[in-house]
């Protein structure tokens, strides 16, 4: 058993696959302690740069069921936390320990279109790549995980994803819980499909029509999990990272939490509700206030996908799950109250954009064309400010995920969007026929020859083509891409 360590300041260097003790609430009995994956290692070049290692390697994992061949990275399932602080630089050496090529993606960074780690920057069997940019954005609950053309589905689902947090002094607001692993907690959520042997059964990836859904949720790795709570207030930092399920967050006894961050940052004001939902790739940041020695279980309902029907069944709108139970200690800490204003989100204006672009995704298509490594499919003046209208179309689970920047919800079927939608995006479920319109600025870089992605996160999706390019260029510059990988 490894030793966790969680102390004020003190970062956790090794997973924790703990130990049973037995609580049986409703239907699930939470017996396994969370694992928190363990803050990365760093440490700082001649050049100043915060440098990690990043291995992706195979091993095996226990989904309750007996040991189960999974990938991870410097380990056997999921990876370690990376944290850096705006305004540092960072260097992420990224070797590929798998007999096949693989990528790493900084999900919702902003940095360089070469740094990305999209398609265009694969990894080779044996190889190792390393991207370097300086993080220069809010605070905010990011993740990685591969990209390679037509098998992320698959390296997601075997294990490969890690979340990174993004610290800054001017956007982290210092009276939110904020002591890793002891009440600021990452919360990974996937569900995974176990065959006879308890292994991860990948047979039909198409089951659902849209990927492969499971009756098995791990969270951080975990099945069953509980987490022991000292403090009156916990923030979770939920990433829904799974292929295709949609989750609608909530506690079975519906109390009321403080919705305080989505995807690229934390909200102007905190929004107090009692469900969040979040489909593959979104992140939302909660504070929930505990009582000493009570139990309280996060629990996802059905989703409200919109689909109708079959689809709405197979992909997941018939299942409730039980995620994680809450312990709370009998004496509590003190935590403050959430404060009533948290950072000053600007609303960007769409009368300042300087292009208006149309995305339809249906039929693992968007706008009716499948991804293609030298298709640019829209090329965007580096600074300008940008309107993308996005609809979906055909029934099924759609998103919709832009590289390099965060955005904005401007409108949905010509409203405002509710509170969850109002702060920074990277990542929207698309509910069937609303119009959405999003709006972005794509600051500081422009490189012709190569490509960000946008693309549905249903990652089945995405392998099937339902996936476009654009390029950041300076005013007269043509793209010029070519197809630089092998996938
Ligand atoms: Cu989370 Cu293009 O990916
Ligand atoms: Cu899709």
């Amino acid at each position: 058993l490894g030793v966790l360590c969680c102390g004020a300041g003190t970062a956790a260097v090794t997973w924790l696959w703990s130990a049973k003790s037995v609580s049986t609430v409703g239907n699930v009995a939470f017996g396994n302690r969370l694992a928190i994956p363990p803050l990365a290692a760093s440490t700082v070049d001649a050049e100043g740069r915060r440098v990690f290692d990043l291995r992706a390697g195979a091993g095996s994992h226990d989904f309750g069921r007996g040991a189960a061949p999974t990938w991870g990275f410097n380990g056997s399932y999921l990876g370690p936390t990376l944290r850096a602080t705006r305004g540092e630089k960072v260097l992420v050496n990224v070797s590929n320990a798998l007999a096949e090529e693989t990528s790493v993606h900084w999900h919702g960074m902003h940095l360089p279109a070469a740094m990305d780690g999209g398609p265009h920057q694969s990894i080779a069997p044996g190889g190792t790549w390393s991207p370097t940019w300086t993080v220069n954005q809010p605070a905010a609950t990011l993740w990685y995980h591969p990209h390679p053309h037509g098998t992320t589905a698959e390296h997601v689902y075997r294990g490969l994803a890690g979340m990174f947090i993004v610290d800054d002094p001017a956007t982290s607001v210092g009276a939110l819980p904020h002591e890793y692993g002891v009440d600021d907690i990452p919360v990974i959520v996937q569900d995974k499909r176990l065959d006879g042997d308890g292994r991860l059964d990948e047979s039909n990836p198409a089951f659902s029509g849209a990927g492969i859904l499971g009756g098995t949720i791990a969270v951080n790795g975990t099945v069953d999990p509980f987490l022991d709570v000292t403090t009156e207030r916990v923030r979770l930092r939920l990433l829904n990272g799974s292929n295709v399920r949609s989750y609608d967050f909530g506690f079975a006894d519906d109390r009321r939490f403080a919705l305080v961050g989505t995807d690229g940052g934390l909200l102007s004001a905190p929004h107090g509700t009692n469900r969040i939902m979040l489909s593959p790739g979104e992140r939302a940041e909660i504070v929930v206030t505990v009582r000493a020695g009570e139990r309280a279980i996060l629990r996802s309902t059905p989703p409200k996908l919109g689909l109708g029907g079959i689809a709405d069944r197979f992909n997941g709108g018939a299942d409730s799950f039980d995620i994680l139970e809450l312990r709370a200690a009998p004496t509590l800490a003190a935590r403050p109250q959430v404060p009533a204003r948290l950072v000053d989100v600007p609303r960007l204006d769409p009368a300042t954009a300087a292009q208006r672009r149309t995305f339809t995704l249906s039929g693992h298509s968007i706008n009716g064309r499948k991804m293609e490594h030298e298709r640019v499919d829209a090329a965007v003046l580096k600074d300008s400010v940008e309107v993308w209208k996005v609809t979906s179309n055909d029934g099924e689970p759609h998103s919709f995920h832009v590289h390099d920047v965060q955005f904005q919800v401007s409108t949905m079927d010509g409203k405002a969007p509710p509170p969850q939608l109002a702060g920074w995006k990277d990542t929207i479920y698309l509910t069937p026929g609303v119009r959405f319109e999003i709006i972005a600025r794509f600051a500081d870089y422009a490189d012709p020859a190569t490509p960000y992605m946008f693309h549905c996160h249903t990652l089945y999706h995405e392998d099937r083509g339902m996936m476009g390019q654009f390029v950041v260029v300076e005013k007269g510059q043509q793209p010029a891409v070519r197809h630089s990988g092998h996938n």
